[in-house]
């Protein structure tokens, strides 16, 4: 029996726990540090990775999985490896294409793929001074990680200028600021695309679509995410295929002549323009919230699919996946991605996970002495599936309706995008 580690605390480190355990393959099963909905909790930090390597050791992990994007950046693959660990996810070279916009801009370039046009700068009249080759509406982006808060789709000089300042001059992202991009703003409807990959090979996951921004018909400020569906309608079948040879390979085969053969989660968030798919960003991980709607949808064993992307063994490895749709409607802390209280008992869970198709993804949860009480921003995902993404919607919100907090916040039209098309 293989033991299995999973690092990291949300929805999507919940998700892949519920996954992974469903698994005949899989001994123990631990989660470092998770939440009040994942068993086994371990109380190592995800960015604690001395702590996380002397655990595996300990307790004979065969793989560790690792969610979020912050131990990856550092290098955590990297270290497991070094230790003769096996571990799910892209090296530290390789996780720059998260962690660095102008490295991953520079790989598509190289690779072919196409991209928003656009410049690097690291001084502040420069980059003024640029504005004018990309028009009044011009996006602004700090190079380095920034928890989501990096971009600013500008719509005006003035806007653009505030943004270049805040980064280059306020050093507003320490760091993670000093080099920015700017580049053109895209039209379209977004959508992504996961895949496993191995350093050569691809499996492409289904298409989802993520909510990001706080309010009703995508208004009000960035969030982590606020709920997702899975498929996404834009993606067509022929899109998909054009998607996986031109993104996902071209990406890999550059990736490889880079020397940073690229293993784990490739997840590309495409704008579908008049002009085809373009990549506005690569993560280096699950996206959270797509991980629990499409993890829903995933039929086979997770865990050979894991393995084999971690050893560079992908090639032959097949994956079913259930035709229905799913949808996850996220549960916030009122206030959020603004400041929030915390500590709010929560109820219903267990009515709604009694409804058939629904199951309640926790993830800023915690156990306190009166029950599950909330932790976090983003609390809780009420995942769903339906034979179509309308019926998954209804059978997500009728599991919303069965939980209650004080100050609980969620929005109501978490998928009607897919059903307008
Ligand atoms: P990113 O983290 O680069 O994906 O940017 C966050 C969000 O900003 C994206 O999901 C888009 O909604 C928006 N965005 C980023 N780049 C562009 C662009 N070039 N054109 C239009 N919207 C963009
Ligand atoms: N939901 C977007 C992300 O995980 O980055």
């Amino acid at each position: 029996m293989l033991n299995v580690l999973v690092v990291g605390s949300g929805g999507r480190e919940s998700a892949l726990v519920w996954k992974i355990g469903q698994s005949d393959m899989v001994g123990e099963l631990y989660c470092a540090p998770g939440n009040a909905g994942t068993n086994n909790n371990v109380a190592i930090a995800a960015e604690d990775i001395d702590g996380l390597v002397a655990f595996a050791k300990d307790k004979k992990i065969g793989l560790t999985v690792v969610g979020p994007e912050a131990p990856l950046a550092a290098g955590i693959v990297d270290r497991f490896e070094a230790e003769g660990l096996v571990a799910f996810g892209p090296s530290m070279k390789s996780a720059r294409l998260e962690a660095s916009k102008a490295f991953m801009k520079d790989i598509l370039v190289k690779a072919g793929v196409p991209t928003a046009r656009y410049e690097v700068h690291d001084d502040r009249d420069k980059a003024v001074l640029a504005l004018e080759k990309f028009g009044e509406r011009v996006v602004v982006k700090a190079d380095g990680l920034a928890a989501g808060k990096g971009v600013v789709v500008a719509t005006s000089r003035a806007e653009a200028v505030e943004a270049i300042d805040s980064m280059l001059v306020q050093n507003t992202f320490g760091a993670a600021g000093s080099n920015i991009i700017l580049e053109e703003t895209l039209d379209g409807e977004e959508a992504s695309i996961l895949a496993f990959c191995d350093g050569n090979d691809v499996m492409m996951m289904p298409s989802s679509q993520d909510h990001k921004r706080i309010g009703e018909n995508d208004t009000g400020p960035n969030t982590g995410g606020m709920g997702a569906y899975s498929p996404a309608p834009v993606v067509t079948e022929e899109m998909s295929a054009w998607i996986f040879d031109n993104v996902m390979r071209k990406t890999l085969e550059t990736m490889r002549a880079e020397g940073a053969p690229y293993r784990g989660i490739l997840y590309a968030g495409l704008m579908i323009t008049e002009d085809g798919p373009k990549v506005l960003e690569f993560n280096c991980r699950f996206g959270d919230p797509e991980c629990q709607p499409i993890l829903m949808r995933l039929e086979s064993d997770i865990v050979p699919i894991l393995l084999a992307c971690a050893k560079g063994e992908l090639k032959g490895v097949a994956s079913e996946w259930r035709e229905e749709a799913a949808v996850c409607v996220v549960m916030a802390s009122e206030g959020y991605p603004g400041s929030y209280e915390k500590g709010k008992v929560i109820t219903g869970i267990e009515s709604a996970e009694e409804l058939a198709s629904v199951k309640v993804f926790h993830a800023g949860t915690a156990l306190g002495d009166n029950g599950v009480v909330t932790t976090g921003g983003r609390v809780l995902g009420v995942t769903a599936t339906g034979a179509t993404v309308a019926d998954a919607i209804e059978k997500a919100y009728s599991g919303v309706a069965k939980i209650e907090w004080d100050g609980a916040y969620y929005r109501k039209d978490i998928g009607r995008k897919a059903i307008d098309r």
